[in-house]
């Protein structure tokens, strides 16, 4: 079984390069999202906290089973410590081994920031030129750089209530070509935006912004409202746009949509992409992505870097399953040699 930690996955991400990764990342998840009935799916398993939550996330098919250990802790980062990390385990079907043990804290940003992008595929105009970026934290310049490789954007508005958040977003994005706008207000960086990606971080229902300070035919991709009692905008927002959602039984809990009734949603992901249902049909419509981040992202990210790692042959071989010569005899690893 092979362990995979910080060190190794960025080994791994620049020996690919981060755009291969991204790349080959958004190409893995359409193909899995498009197989969706192929999937043994579930909510995620939440442990609430007035201060967080703690989450168990499983996926599987008939070739592999995935679960990750993920938490959302927004007060973290005035203790130095992030808002979210994770881990996470593959498995083959088969026998029921697991194969590998994998750091998703970065992973979960990657995954994240892909899926973003593929909502934005289907849902966002061809020609979205301003992408505004609500909340400069940890996931910014994930969510940043994906929507970069997807539509032709020119220039970044951005807004966070933490200056230091827009410094260090300034830093990490200045050796993109594209026009960095620093703003004073949620207002001022959404107003003229054809992309709108919100990554937040509050345990409570927050408005940031109305509908009528909007452009026509804006894309929002709602992403910091992830669990019960977060969200990010009033229903007066998902009432006047095409609202898609990653998996209903999970996203009617924890995404924006709480705070109204099923009704809202017009498709899940993997209806858009099969072309079930439509995506985009104009320039005039708004349409909104309600992202809360779903178990089939955290498969295809961990089956593709196992492939990866398998091939560059790297990786600890970590010895959490006992091999024995007999498999009925545990109890021979307690024996001591005399
Ligand atoms: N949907 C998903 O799949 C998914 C995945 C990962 C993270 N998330 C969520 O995305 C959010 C961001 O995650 P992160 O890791 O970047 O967190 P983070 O704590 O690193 O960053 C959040 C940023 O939001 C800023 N902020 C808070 N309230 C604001 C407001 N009203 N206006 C402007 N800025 C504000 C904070 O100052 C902070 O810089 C979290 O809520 C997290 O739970 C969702």
């Amino acid at each position: 079984m092979k362990l995979i930690d910080v060190d190794t996955l960025t080994q791994i991400i620049s020996r690919t390069g981060l755009e291969r990764f991204n790349l080959q990342l958004l190409q893995l998840l359409e193909q899995d999202f498009s197989h969706w009935e192929a999937f043994q799916k579930s909510p995620r398993h939440v442990t609430s906290y007035p201060h967080g939550v703690i989450e168990l996330m499983p996926c599987a098919n008939d070739e592999f089973y995935s679960f990750k250990y993920v938490n959302g802790h927004p007060a973290n980062t005035r203790e130095g410590k992030l808002c979210v990390v994770a881990m996470g385990l593959l498995a083959e079907v088969q026998h029921g081994y697991p194969l590998m043990l994998c750091e998703m804290t970065l992973l979960t940003a990657l995954r994240t920031a892909a899926t973003a992008a593929l909502g934005a595929k289907y849902l966002a105009r061809k020609n979205s030129r301003h992408l505004a970026l609500i909340g400069t934290g940890a996931q910014a310049e994930f969510q940043a750089y994906a929507m970069l490789a997807q539509r032709p954007i020119q220039q970044i508005s951005y807004f966070d209530i933490d200056p230091r958040a827009m410094d260090k977003f300034e830093k990490n994005m200045a050796a993109s070509a594209v026009e960095l706008v620093r703003c004073e207000s949620v207002a001022e960086a959404v107003s003229s935006a054809d992309i709108i990606v919100t990554a937040t971080a509050a345990k409570q229902q927050v408005e940031l912004f109305g509908i009528e300070q909007l452009k026509q035919g804006v894309h929002i991709h709602a992403m910091g409202g992830d669990c019960l009692g977060k969200t990010e905008f009033s229903l007066d927002v998902l009432q006047q746009c095409k609202v898609v959602v990653e998996y209903v039984p999970q996203s009617k809990v924890e995404g924006e949509i709480q705070q109204g009734n099923e009704s809202l949603i017009h498709a899940e992901l993997w209806e858009v992409i099969t072309g079930k249902k439509s995506g985009r049909l104009n320039d005039h419509e708004m349409t909104f992505f309600d992202a809360v981040g779903f178990a089939l992202e955290d498969f295809s990210i961990l089956k593709l870097v196992y492939q990866l790692a398998t091939e560059m042959n790297v990786g600890k071989d970590i010895d959490l399953i006992p091999q024995l010569d007999d498999a009925k005899d545990l109890f021979s690893l307690l024996k001591t040699e005399r």
